[in-house]
């Protein structure tokens, strides 16, 4: 949930840590800080709000230094202010630590700490730690070695950094669970670190991915890595391929934007090298899925979370019908405490862009503990739900940055439905002829996705119509009753409308008695089975004076007759509608959120990977 940074090595650590901790600032921006050992003291620059008031501090104070620690927070304990800022503390000043989780038994240790005359100097979790720290190196522990003792009596999913003016050459660094990711970055004679990837991929693509109950130490020419019983490890390096460009906003205003259209090149990305359009065969290597185990799966889960749960809603109908297989798609956070019924000829695939949510890898451990057979669905290149999984498909939608997820909704889409298309090859379901069609229609979809993209005009003279309002209704069905709840998701977090998404059947069950001319329907009402249906109820909604604005095919001649306004996207097979039915909405919801003066990037309480419970 906060973001992390960390640099050892001859460079100017603050401004480097700066840089990284600007890449990271979608993770968490309630307030940011950073610690520099500077002439042998640590030396702080913390502030609340968004990283720019660190900017502003660096400028009038600034700070000089070869190794340090940054972060940006999203608040859990303690409100967003900058006694609460990261890096923390302790009471010798010696010490300073940064840490992404909670502290589950904090009110414990806070006491016991209370009682041997501590003085808290913030309302955080985190300061416990620095303050324990102390303790054990005031009994002459090495850094490491506090840090051990320390993270092994802390309850719960962490990340945690620490530094000490005593032993100024060193960062350590430990995760705990399945909590925020430690990316460590090797480069020539330095060494960064970070909660992501992007922090620091202009520096180097040589990576260290810690995993869960694991601490480093690092120094500008050397890293060892140890378990949490101090026993130390192979360092395992691997190579990112991400275009370090890819992570920068370029020329556009906002990330949010900048991804949006990025998604001809998602899709592209996505089918590339996957694809044989000759042969009408798919091909999903990393996945490690092979007839046999194709024949021997019964059932399919998809757990996810926000986004990418309503893209696994999208894979179920995909799945169901390509492949013959009976799909659920569960909450990742209702999964895991819920008992689950699952054995190992059920199939699990989590879907997530960060692969570091806590509740997805929660879900992802406990059908890894009920033996079913683990898929992934991610992006994040070396995350934790990737390591997890027993095979996966990589997203390949590069870098998503702005917090309302966009490209990385539409190439799961396609994902799920590529690994139908293999699953009904594999289990003997699909016709070569059905298959050839089902494979070539992801020739054309780049263009597609691109046209939709370029309509960007349309759009525009829709979302006045949104500026003012309170409430707004969402209404799809079948394949687009997700698209329904994401168009509704995307402009609920972005533009702070009240906005639900539902399944269109459902209208007359209830919602219905909401309709009125302050309430627009947003109604997706593409050329796919359930069109017929869709007309019915939008029909209904008009009948009691709503207003509509429709997602509808080119060339549809009824819709105009009914629609108050029309978004209209390219006429496509409907398995992969959704993927273009999105767009409209992605942009309705960005243009909407820019007339209403919010902050796109970033609204407000969001952070983009949620590490905590
Ligand atoms: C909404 C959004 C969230 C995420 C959700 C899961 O725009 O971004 O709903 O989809 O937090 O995140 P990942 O995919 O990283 O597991």
């Amino acid at each position: 949930m906060c973001g992390i940074v960390g640099y050892v090595g001859s460079r100017d650590a603050a401004s480097l840590i700066y840089e990284g901790l600007e890449r990271l600032e979608y993770r968490g921006y309630d307030s940011a800080g950073l610690a520099v050992i500077s002439n042998g003291r640590i030396e702080v620059r913390r502030d609340a709000g968004k990283i720019s008031s660190l900017r502003a501090l660096l400028q009038t104070s600034p700070v000089e230094g070869t190794i340090g620690v940054g972060h940006t927070r999203w608040a859990t304990h303690g409100k967003p202010c900058a006694r609460n800022a990261h890096p923390q503390l302790g009471s010798t000043g010696e010490v300073a630590v940064v840490h992404n989780g909670i502290i589950e038994n904090y009110l414990e240790l806070q006491k016991e700490l209370a009682e041997q005359g501590v003085q808290f100097k913030s309302e955080t979790d985190t300061e416990i730690i620095v303050q324990l720290v102390e303790r054990h190196l005031a009994q002459g522990f090495s850094l490491s070695e506090a840090a051990r003792r320390v993270i092994a009596r802390l309850e719960g999913a962490h990340a945690i950094v620490l530094i000490s003016a005593k032993e100024p050459d060193r960062l350590v660094v430990a995760r705990l669970g399945y909590g925020g990711g430690v990316t460590i970055g090797i480069g020539d004679g330095e060494m960064f670190l970070a909660s992501d990837i992007p922090a620091i991929l202009n520096h180097t693509r040589q990576m260290v991915f810690l995993e869960p109950g694991q601490y480093a130490v690092i120094q500008r020419d050397k890293l060892e890595v140890h378990l949490l019983n101090g026993e130390s490890i192979p360092v395992k390096v691997q190579t990112v391929e991400w275009e370090s460009g890819s992570a920068d906003k370029g020329t556009y205003d906002h990330y949010t934007l900048k991804e949006i259209n990025e998604q001809p090149y998602t899709i592209a990305s996505t089918i590339g090298g996957r694809v044989d359009f000759t042969a009408g065969q798919i091909r999903l290597p990393e996945l490690n899925l092979t007839p046999e185990k194709a024949a021997r799966i019964k059932r399919i889960i998809i757990t996810a979370c926000g986004t990418a749960a309503h893209a696994g809603m999208v894979g179920k109908i995909l799945i169901e019908r390509i492949a013959r297989l009976p799909v659920e798609v569960d909450i990742a956070s209702e999964f895991r405490y819920r008992e689950p019924i699952v054995d190992e000829d059920t199939a699990v695939i989590a879907i997530s862009q960060s692969g570091e949510t806590a509740d997805t890898l929660a879900a992802m451990a406990e059908a890894r503990k009920r033996k079913a057979i683990l898929w992934g669905i991610v992006n994040a290149i070396g995350s934790q739900a990737m390591r997890m999984a027993d095979g996966c498909i990589p997203m390949k939608a590069g870098p998503e940055i702005g917090v309302a997820s966009t490209k990385a909704y539409i190439a799961p889409l396609v994902d799920l439905y590529m690994l139908a298309v293999l699953l009904a090859e594999m289990r003997g379901n699909l016709e070569p002829a059905q298959r050839m069609t089902l494979v070539r229609n992801l020739y054309t979809l780049p263009d597609l996705v691109s046209e939709c993209v370029a309509r960007q005009s349309d759009v525009q003279s829709v979302a006045p119509l949104l500026k003012d309002i309170e409430h707004c209704l969402f209404m799809g069905r079948g394949i687009q009753m997700p698209t329904a709840y994401e168009g509704a998701l995307k402009l609920k977090e972005i533009s702070y409308i009240h906005a639900e998404g539902y399944p269109a059947g459902e209208m007359k069950h209830g919602p219905i008695a909401l309709i009125d001319r302050e309430m627009p329907v947003v109604a997706i009402v593409t050329r796919d089975p359930w069109y017929e249906k869709m007309i019915g109820q939008v029909e209904q909604v008009k009948a009691r004076g709503g207003l509509i604005i429709a997602v509808a095919t080119d060339g549809d001649e009824r819709i105009p007759e009914i629609a108050d306004e029309i978004l209209w996207v390219p006429d496509i097979p409907w398995m992969l509608s959704p993927v273009t039915a999105i767009i409209p909405l992605q942009l309705l919801a960005y243009q909407t959120a820019l007339l209403r003066g919010a902050d796109v990037d970033q609204p407000r309480n969001l952070a983009k990977s949620v590490t905590v419970e």
